[in-house]
């Protein structure tokens, strides 16, 4: 039987147009076709650990408004227990996102309620965060909410999954309370100040990282692939050869995928192998929750 995986995290309604290009600063570029659809990078993972086989419950905050209400059904009809979902004053998550046309994007974040997931929002969870196998975080929550969450669950003995994006200060502390850190090249710069470039400088960058008492780090590089840093060494799993149209909540898949993957047992090499092809998946298709592939499709494979 697989453990119970726990995802603390944000919920966005994500506003997407392709372009040609994305606009630079003072620009005005005219678009194509735009879609409405689920997002957050806490509501991605969740829905790719859902759709991927994990048994996952979400804590996240939404409004009191039509966003809020649409996400909160969207989760429960993928089979997501919500009953750790919070309510705020303060409007549902939305997200400004432009997709170029080779598959980049820029993302801006009206964070609202996701902004207002406070550390008593965390302590009324306690018995959930005490019972979960993994827990499964990024930052676009309260860094307070997210350090309490980790304390909490990795002091009953949980596997602590942090995503540290989007990057932005932690308190040392918190990486004594991850066992398992998922960052890209330019997240693990900034946590390391080890200019990440390569493999080599990722794995010196990962050493760095142990020292502050991260056990084992995952770096997500793109069409490189995945390098897995662990006390036994590294290992580079190779991405998959693709055809990328949208990389939006590529990295949320991924951190998702691994999720069950640990959670049935797998080793981490093994994980990153089924999380690189449920990654390669997404990006061939546009949108963050309407991308992420079902557990079949990883099968039929
Ligand atoms: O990781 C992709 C996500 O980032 C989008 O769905 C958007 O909502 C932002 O949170």
């Amino acid at each position: 039987m697989s453990s119970k995986i726990l995802v603390v995290g944000s919920s966005n309604t994500d506003m997407t147009v392709k372009t040609k290009s994305l606009p630079k600063p003072g620009e005005t570029v005219l678009g194509g076709a735009f879609t409405m659809g689920g997002g957050g990078k806490g509501a991605n993972q969740a829905v790719a650990a859902r759709r991927l086989g994990g048994d996952v419950s979400f804590l996240c905050k939404v409004g009191n408004d039509i966003f809020g209400e649409n996400s909160l059904r969207s989760y429960a009809s993928e089979g997501i227990d919500i009953s750790l979902v919070r309510r705020s004053e303060q409007p549902s998550g939305v997200a400004l996102i432009s997709v170029d046309e080779h598959a980049e994007n820029c993302i801006v974040v009206a964070s609202g309620a996701n902004a207002d997931v406070t550390v008593d929002d965390i302590e009324s969870a306690r018995g959930a965060l005490e019972h979960c196998g993994i827990l499964l975080m990024q930052l676009e929550i309260p860094v307070p909410s997210v350090c309490r969450a980790a304390e909490i669950a990795a002091k009953a003995g949980a596997t602590v999954v942090l995503n540290p994006a989007p990057a932005c200060d932690l308190p040392e502390e918190l990486f004594r309370y991850v066992s398992l850190f998922i960052p890209n090249e330019t997240e693990l710069s900034r946590y390391t100040g080890v200019e990440v470039t390569d493999a080599a400088s990722a794995e010196k960058a990962a050493g760095v990282l142990r020292e502050k008492g991260v056990g084992r780090i995952i770096v997500t590089m793109g069409g490189k692939g995945s390098l897995i840093c662990t006390e036994q060494g590294t290992a580079l799993v190779p991405a998959c050869k693709v055809k990328a149209v949208d990389t939006t909540a590529a990295g949320d898949t991924y951190c998702g995928a691994l999720c069950v993957a640990l959670s049935e047992g797998k080793s981490l090499e093994d994980a990153a192998r089924f999380a690189t092809k449920a990654a390669s998946l997404t990006v061939q298709r546009m949108g963050a929750q309407a991308s992420v592939p079902y557990r079949k499709e990883i099968d039929n494979q």
